[in-house]
């Protein structure tokens, strides 16, 4: 049977989002209706809010959320009812070129639900990524089910779904950290902390966190930063270069995304070094520099989409490590709220006060 729940939905750029009953179908082939547990408040929630993603509304907000699978469609035979699953925005199709070519990440034709949830007049939703998980419940395609320990903190693992994979995933698959590198990360929010988490696991010896507020920097150093600079006093690139022996880092991530940011991270890194890009520029944004640094400094320029990750490679790895206790994953749960805390936390997060705000159902 169809059911009614709630969500939460953003109807218009720049209204405040609304709680409101939606329809949810029954899973049809290939579908599954997830029980969600929590969902965290990602930046990329505001950006649809604010119509920085598409005009598509009304959007059902949230897609960085764990759950209990409810019931699966036909053919479904990866996921069962019960199973706790975290939710995933890059559902692989198998057939694609780029699947073909044995590189998935960049897979073309992630899958999605095909049904619509809608609002109680019918009114089709646009589920955020592909989720839309500040809901009672949501339909998903079951490739977007990622079944992992079920003992695990759903506030916690389900920012796997989006942020913190993106962070992690910039270090460990993007940049290819190793053992013995020296890593800089320019912007310490959850992606960029994550991004420090990925690097201390993957063996990097130096760690430099790199943000304009002190608080950030207090955190990225409790989340495993060796090495912290003030971007509001200090030159960043001389400070990299200053903490690695002259050279620059093997490996600078800029997770703010803009252009004097990336510039720092071109110019901070060692000869032949690596530049990950994970935040996020917008349309207005452009570059303009000597095509011969390009050239004389050699190395890998590189963006980061979703930290090239895997869900179901990547996921239950991650949840073992942080249920083993080599993660300190709980860290980036600033606070846990309720599904009408949705447009409060977004201030919050505008203010910096947090790394995640996470919705408890
Ligand atoms: N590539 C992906 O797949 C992916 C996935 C999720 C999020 N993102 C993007 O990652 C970026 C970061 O997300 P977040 O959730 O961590 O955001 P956030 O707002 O929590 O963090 C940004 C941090 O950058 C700092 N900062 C801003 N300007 C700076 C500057 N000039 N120098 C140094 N520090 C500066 C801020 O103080 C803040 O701590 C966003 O652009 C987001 O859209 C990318
Ligand atoms: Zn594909
Ligand atoms: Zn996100």
């Amino acid at each position: 049977m169809p059911q009614q729940v709630r969500g939460v939905v953003s109807r218009a750029k720049d209204a405040p989002v609304e709680l409101v009953t939606i329809n949810i179908p029954d899973p049809g082939p290939g579908e599954a209706v997830v029980a969600i547990a929590a969902c965290g408040v990602c930046h990329t929630d505001l950006t649809y809010r604010e119509g920085g993603i598409n005009d598509e509304y009304p959007f059902l907000l949230g897609h960085e959320a764990a759950g209990i699978v409810e019931a699966v469609g036909e053919g479904v035979d990866t996921v069962a009812p019960g199973d706790f699953v975290v939710l995933n925005w890059r559902a692989v199709c198998g057939k694609c070129r780029a699947c073909k070519r044995g590189r998935p990440w960049y897979c073309f034709d992630t899958h999605n639900a095909k049904q619509k949830m809608t609002l109680e007049d019918g009114t089709e939703l646009t589920p955020a990524l592909g989720i839309g998980a500040f809901a009672d419940k949501t339909l998903v395609a079951a490739g977007q089910c990622t079944k992992v320990d079920s003992s695990a903190d759903p506030a916690v693992v389900g920012l796997l779904g989006c942020g913190v994979m993106a962070g992690m995933g910039a270090a460990m698959n993007t940049g290819n950290v190793t053992r013995g590198d020296s890593v800089a990360v320019i912007g310490c929010g959850g992606v960029g902390d994550a991004t420090i988490v990925g690097a201390r696991l993957a063996g990097a010896n130096r760690i430099i966190a790199i943000d304009r507020d002190p608080k950030k920097l207090d955190w990225a150093t409790d989340l495993g930063a060796t090495h912290t600079v003030d971007a509001t006093s200090a030159d960043v690139v001389e400070a990299v270069q200053a903490l690695t022996g002259g050279f620059g880092a093997d490996v600078v991530i800029d997770a703010v995304g803009r252009p004097e940011t990336w510039k720092q991270a071109f110019y901070a890194r060692d000869l032949a070094g690596t530049v990950v890009l994970v935040g996020v520029p917008t349309p207005d944004m452009t570059l303009d520099m000597p095509l011969v640094d390009f050239f004389s400094r050699g190395g890998s320029l590189k963006s980061s989409w979703y930290g090239d990750c895997l869900p179901e490679r990547d996921f239950p790895m991650l949840v073992d490590l942080y249920q083993q206790g080599r993660l300190p994953l709980e860290k980036f749960v600033t606070e846990r709220i309720g599904l009408g805390d949705v447009e409060k936390a977004f201030e919050t997060m505008h203010q910096g006060e947090v790394l995640r705000s996470v919705v408890i159902l």
